[in-house]
């Protein structure tokens, strides 16, 4: 594993975060159980994983908590977030501390490293800012979480609005944000200002479904062509993003999707999510390796740097 230290955290964090949300969530929303997650847990920090990012929606907390007792508490960054009915303007400051405790409680914990307001929407981020955060600064000097966070929900915030005030604030000491091969505004929009500010970085929507599922990136590539917004020559081949799969290139569409985020400037923490012990072990292999030859890494901000909120689908629980 290589190691980065996460903004003014201070935090030593592995570059390979391993995600226990998104589609999979430990492979349990695909029936798979709760020893089969603890497993890919075990197998995660023994390949050196150290950074584990849950919610109180995944379902995962316990899993999580349970998992750990292996390993001193003080060797793993556990990042949390409190429910998503707390990141909209009608909140009460008084139940995201309740929610807070109970967190704690399922992890089985008596701190967590990062604690996050999930999926906070631009019109949301005032109230937010105002409102909870305050509240929730003042449960951090009790102990009971080290660092504040927020999460952008991409989908709902494609330009990354939210954001874009959030890492100037001088509030949030990390930030979540959605960053991939055709989505790549962050660039411009929150990596300067993270990097200016000292706020550490989490990447989402690496992979997702769009560069999991070669039917989701042709039909998405399909309707792009068709709207003129790239290349028709690129819905000619069989696998639209072939030309990165090459001799020094990519071996998989997954391994070019996690080594082209790795290396951008302003990325500390890359989350990829799984249930699959194979898709661990290369995750974490193909976000050690070298970045993408440059003349790929060229092409791709050529082709799709424009675009703007691609491949951003939201499952029920993000
Ligand atoms: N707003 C938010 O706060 C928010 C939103 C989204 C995500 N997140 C966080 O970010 C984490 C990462 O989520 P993500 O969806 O962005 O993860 P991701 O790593 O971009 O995509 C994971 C998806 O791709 C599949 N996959 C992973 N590796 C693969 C491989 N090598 N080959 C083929 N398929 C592969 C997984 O299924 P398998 O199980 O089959 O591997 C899963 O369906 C989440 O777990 C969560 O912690 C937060």
């Amino acid at each position: 594993m290589d190691y980065v230290i996460l903004g003014k955290t201070g935090l030593r964090v592995g570059v390979a975060g391993l995600g226990c949300g998104g589609f999979s969530q430990l492979g349990l929303a695909q029936g798979k159980s709760q020893s089969d997650a603890v497993a890919i847990i075990h197998q995660a920090l023994e390949l050196g994983v150290n950074f584990f990012d849950t919610a109180a929606a995944y379902g995962t907390e316990e899993v999580l908590g349970r998992a750990i007792k292996t390993v001193r508490r003080e060797e793993v960054v556990i990042a949390t977030k409190a429910p998503f009915s707390f990141s909209n303007p009608h909140s009460t400051p008084e139940g995201i501390i309740a929610s807070l405790d109970k967190s704690l409680s399922r992890l089985d914990t008596d701190y967590i490293d990062v604690y996050q307001l999930h999926g906070v929407p631009p019109a949301a981020y005032d109230h937010a800012l105002n409102e909870l955060a305050p509240v929730l600064l003042r449960e951090k000097a009790k102990g009971k979480f080290h660092h504040l966070g927020i999460s952008e929900t991409a989908p709902q915030d494609p330009k990354h609005q939210m954001l874009h005030r959030a890492a100037q604030d001088g509030v949030w000491d990390v930030v979540m944000v959605g960053f991939h091969m055709m989505h790549q505004n962050a660039r411009q929009r929150v990596f300067p200002l993270t990097q200016a500010n000292g706020v550490g970085t989490l990447l989402m929507f690496v992979v997702r479904n769009i560069f999991s599922q070669p039917g989701r990136l042709r039909s998405t590539i399909r309707d792009l062509a068709a709207a003129g917004e790239v290349p028709q020559w690129l819905t000619d081949a069989p696998d639209p993003l072939g030309f990165l799969i090459r001799e020094g290139g990519a071996s998989t569409i997954p391994d070019a999707a996690y080594r082209f985020v790795r290396h951008e400037p302003g990325v500390d923490v890359v989350l990829f999510g799984t249930g699959n012990a194979e898709h661990l072990r290369t995750n974490i292999a193909s976000i050690l390796k070298p970045p993408l030859p440059e003349a790929d890494r060229q092409q791709l901000a050529n082709l799709f740097g424009h675009l703007v909120g691609v491949g951003l689908d939201a499952p029920h629980l993000s």
